[in-house]
């Protein structure tokens, strides 16, 4: 690959991240809404189509020199900031009155093993659970579209939905695989081992917890803890979608293979897929390492440090560089 291919790449990937804010402008100035054109939208998919297997060529295509605030991009919108730190943990909602046998403990999420991804064409966005055509949609009304759950068998065995937690205007967001014992009995992810040190890394990334968004590819716990089969997968999913496209963030990393090869639609392992970028949806994703595999592999460690470290780069949060 040479180094104009390369420049290419970093340019086209720019491109349609200005495109996208600009888009994203006009649907919040009252302009035409992001979701009605669909052919503005078949293009950019295409062009992201487009530089995602150029991306996927090179051997390490760097997106925080290729997508630079522009002069074009709007202005952020506001950010909700805490007045006061936040506690080490998020509020939870309370857990219910039974207290549920042990589980065993979480098999460890593997890092050589596939995901078997349904194999669904892309969605039109407003077949998506809780979003009305040319609408962008609230975490709320997804939620509300969620409901009672019993699209899969998963609804039997749990204590709780978890929907996810956070900042609803998060610029960051994590992609889990879904929740374990402590999650299901709380209704907040990642607030068990794996979660305390995704906390941890949060921080250590410059972010407090409050500040970015935190979900699940399945929004129930899997019994025992065992992996997410294929159609709780695909009943779920839609809904992931539909909250990632709620938010729009500026970044989304996907912890672990069930979250990488789910929005990916990729069965590379994770391994292979770890601290490269990738685009989702006009969005930039950064693969990295499940915390909970980390808890078990921590020379790991390094590895998903170096990747986050890819993330804190693009908000400029490096010593050093500008904040
Ligand atoms: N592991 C996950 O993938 N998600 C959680 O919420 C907790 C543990």
């Amino acid at each position: 690959m040479n180094d104009e291919t390369l420049e290419s790449a970093q340019e086209l990937a720019a491109v349609l991240q200005d495109v996208r804010r600009h888009l994203l402008w006009q649907e919040e100035t009252g302009g035409r809404a992001l979701l009605v054109d669909a052919q503005v939208a078949a293009e950019l998919r295409q062009q992201q189509r487009a530089a995602s297997s150029m991306r996927a060529m090179l051997p390490r295509a760097k997106p925080a020199e290729s997508a630079p605030a522009r002069a074009m991009a709007p202005a952020e919108p506001p950010r909700a900031t805490p007045s006061a730190p936040p506690p080490a943990e998020p509020p939870r909602a309370a857990p219910p009155a039974s207290s549920s046998p042990r589980a065993p403990a979480r098999p460890p999420p593997s890092a050589g093993m596939l995901v078997d991804v349904p194999q669904q064409p892309a969605r039109a966005a407003a077949s998506l659970p809780g979003v009305v055509e040319g609408e962008r949609p609230t975490l709320d009304q997804i939620r509300r579209e969620l409901g009672d759950c019993k699209r899969c068998k998963l609804c039997s065995g749990r204590k709780n939905i978890v929907f996810g937690s956070g900042n609803p205007r998060a610029e960051l967001v994590f992609v889990g695989e879904g929740p374990g014992e402590n999650e299901d009995l709380q209704g907040v992810p990642f607030v068990g081992a794996a979660g305390e040190l995704l906390t941890k890394m949060i921080e250590a990334m410059g972010f407090r917890r409050d500040d970015v968004y935190i979900c699940n590819v399945v929004k129930c716990r899997p019994p025992g803890n065992r992996n997410p089969e294929p159609e709780e997968i695909a009943a779920c999913e839609p809904f992931l979608r539909s909250q990632l496209l709620a938010l729009q963030p500026k970044v989304i990393v996907a912890l672990g293979k069930f979250a990488a090869q789910t929005l990916l639609r990729d069965s590379t392992p994770i391994t292979r897929m770890r601290g490269t970028w990738r685009m989702y949806e006009g969005v930039q994703l950064m693969p990295t390492f499940h915390p909970a595999y980390l808890l078990r592999n921590a020379a790991e460690k390094r590895k998903a440090w170096e990747d986050l470290q890819q993330v804190m780069k693009l908000f400029g949060k490096l010593p050093g560089s500008r904040a």
